[in-house]
């Protein structure tokens, strides 16, 4: 079972999430799990996997410009009907609109024909209501947040 974590990231932050939830993921028994940004998309690895799981940094309450166009031009080509879908985003503030960027990364699944997955808010602590949200300062206080996602998109995957 495979997963890809695909992410946008300027300044590193969402870089390290992508990593966490990607190692998070590889935890699950039979799960393989790579991160790639979005400029560096091995599209056929993707193509082959049970779940994509992709996260921004929030630029003005919603997903960068650079992700809403990756989105649009590029993951129409991954044959992602059919896959379990997650996403995730990094913020600086409380209420930056972190939530709201998820949201629109899930719609874009949706259209796409994925099944999306929040990371189950019924799971119990951490409780995670549409997707992980990280705040920048500092990400590094996140860490679990996002190791367990992944390890819960990725046990997710496997009952599919
Ligand atoms: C142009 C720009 C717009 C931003 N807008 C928001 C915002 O609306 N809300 C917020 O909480 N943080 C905002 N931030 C902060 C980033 O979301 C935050 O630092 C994020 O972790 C950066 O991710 P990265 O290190 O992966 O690039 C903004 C940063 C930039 C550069």
């Amino acid at each position: 079972m495979k997963i890809a974590v695909i992410y946008d990231s300027k300044t590193d932050n969402t870089a390290k999430c992508a990593g966490w939830i990607a190692a998070g993921a590889a935890k699950v028994a039979g799960a393989e799990a790579r991160a790639f940004p979005i400029g560096k998309v091995d599209a056929d690895w993707v193509k082959g996997c049970d779940a994509v799981i992709a996260g921004t940094p929030t630029y003005m309450a919603e997903m960068t410009a650079d992700m809403h166009m990756w989105l649009e031009r590029e993951a129409p080509k991954l044959n992602l009907a059919g896959k379990i879908g997650g996403a995730f985003a990094t913020e600086q503030y409380v209420h930056g609109g972190g939530e709201r960027a998820i949201s629109s990364i899930l719609t874009f699944m949706m259209v796409y024909g994925m099944m999306v997955y929040s990371g189950g808010g019924s799971k119990g602590r951490p409780v995670i209501h549409l997707g992980p949200v990280g705040m920048s300062t500092p990400i590094d206080s996140y860490k679990d947040l996002f190791t367990i996602y992944g390890e819960r998109m990725a046990a997710c995957a496997a009952k599919a």
